[in-house]
């Protein structure tokens, strides 16, 4: 259709385009580049399972149009780090068995990843109401935010950021 237009997406680190009409989600348009280490949950706002960091910031990739986040920097949980050198979040996520089917850790992370770079110590109650976006069905949450504490610690002390 003679809506499609082509842009330019940069994703953890590297310019790739995608041939978009206006209506053509982020999350739509990132899974179809190949990324699906972004989640595709409810697809209107309520899970979180689709969250990357557009620019620092986590947003939910299903609400956000393509062609919106051209320019900008998007970071999926695989930008993160790699099995070779984790991220602490995905090191902890792993250690500590805060993930069972594993299909809202991508959300999870980047929200967490978010809140630690606004705030590296962050209490139970911050902790709660920045993950409160998004949905576990299997673990009870316990072990998730035992797992985000314990790579804030971390953190903490090596200084990392990506
Ligand atoms: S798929 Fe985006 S919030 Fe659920
Ligand atoms: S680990 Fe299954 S939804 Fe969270």
């Amino acid at each position: 259709m003679g809506t499609e237009k082509t842009i330019t997406l940069r994703i953890n680190g590297c310019d790739e385009t995608a041939e978009v009409p206006p209506h053509r989600t982020l999350l739509e348009a990132l899974r179809g580049l190949g990324h699906v280490d972004v989640k595709c949950g409810c697809e209107k706002g309520d899970c979180g399972a689709c969250a990357v960091l557009v620019d620092g910031e986590a947003v939910d990739s299903c609400l956000t149009l393509a062609r919106s986040a051209e320019g900008r920097e998007i970071t999926t949980l695989q930008g993160l780090g790699t099995p070779e050198a984790p991220h602490p979040l995905q090191q902890s996520f792993a250690e500590l068995g805060a993930a069972q089917c594993g299909y809202c850790t991508p959300g999870m992370i980047i929200a967490s990843e978010s809140l630690l770079r606004k705030n590296p110590a962050p209490s139970d109650d911050e902790l709660r109401i920045a993950l409160s976006g998004n949905l576990c069905r299997c673990t009870g949450y316990v072990k998730i935010f035992e797992a985000v504490q314990a790579a804030a610690a971390v953190m903490r002390q090596t200084g990392e950021t990506i």
